[in-house]
């Protein structure tokens, strides 16, 4: 009775000690990042909650959306648009930020839906993304804006802070002064848009094209009569523009463009097809 009872008593002890150790391990393994610190090309600062829920309320995140955020951080971004049922996933360079985002995302019961891969935002594949969030600097964005600018058209991003630069944001968001965001607290929005640059076939006549990111200009001719283009405008692949009264709007598909246009009170239909390319 007595050694079974004192080997009871030893097995107890042996299995406290053990989860003891455990729990030491675990807690004493989580890694705790400080604002400020060394990243590759940019230093890690959270974006405060209040701006993540705004940036993913401008890119209207549903369950439908796959939402990349480049240098994901601790996965602030990954894990509140993964609670919105997007599948979302973090690139981050750091291996320690993504072992805490892993087990941020395990806390949040997201892991499902939230991914985070270790790798070099200018070495990885972001083309699958229907939105990209992102809190880098200026010159990185302006260096990631061509592969941006060639994703699908209609892909959303979202900057904390940092602009495109001459590619204008489309919305612009700033936290309220009483919200406990004060650093970093704008909001940056785009839509990359379809390409249209060069020149279209309509049975009118013929759209030459001329375009700056999201907004146009140019000619359209017919028989002997040039005119201008105005208001030329792309959000994703929704296209409107205006030849003298003539408001145009459309949808572009590649190489093919298709609407209407209102004229003297009347809906009429109208299509297009590309036939030179722009430079
Ligand atoms: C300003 S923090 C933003 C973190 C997070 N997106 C957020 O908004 O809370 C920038 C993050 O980018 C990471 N980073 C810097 N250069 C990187 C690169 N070339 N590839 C991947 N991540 C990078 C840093 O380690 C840091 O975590």
């Amino acid at each position: 009775m007595i050694p079974s009872r004192f080997v009871r008593q030893s097995l107890f002890m042996v299995c406290l000690c053990i989860i003891v150790a455990c729990a030491n391990i675990s807690v004493s393994s989580e890694y705790e990042p400080f604002v400020g610190q060394e990243g590759k090309d940019v230093i890690w600062v959270p974006t405060c909650q209040v701006l993540v829920d705004q940036m993913l309320n401008m890119a209207k995140v549903t369950p439908q959306d796959y939402v990349i955020d480049l240098g994901s951080g601790d996965g602030r971004l990954v894990i509140t648009a993964a609670k919105r049922g997007a599948r979302a996933m973090g690139i981050e360079y750091n291996p320690d930020m993504v072992a805490l985002s892993k087990h941020n995302a395990a806390k949040e019961g997201v892991t499902d839906k939230a991914q985070f891969i270790q790798e070099d935002i200018f070495e990885s594949d972001f083309s699958q993304a229907t939105v990209i969030t992102m809190f880098l600097l200026e010159e990185i964005n302006l260096k990631l804006r061509p592969k941006i600018l060639n994703l699908k058209p209609g892909t959303r991003v979202v900057s904390n802070s940092f602009t495109m630069r001459e590619w204008k944001a489309d919305k612009t968001f700033d936290v309220d002064d009483n919200k406990n965001c004060s650093d970093y607290s704008t909001a940056y929005f785009w839509i990359v848009p379809a390409k249209v640059e060069g020149t279209w076939n309509l049975p009118q006549g013929e759209l030459t094209l001329k375009q700056s990111f999201q907004t146009f200009s140019g000619t359209f001719k017919s028989g002997a009569n040039l005119l201008p283009v105005t208001n030329g405008k792309l959000s994703g692949d929704l296209i409107s523009f205006s030849v003298g009264n003539v408001k145009y709007t459309g949808r572009v598909s590649g190489r093919t463009m298709q609407g209407t246009y209102e004229s003297g009170g009347s809906t009429t239909q109208w299509d297009a097809a590309q036939i030179g390319k722009g430079s």
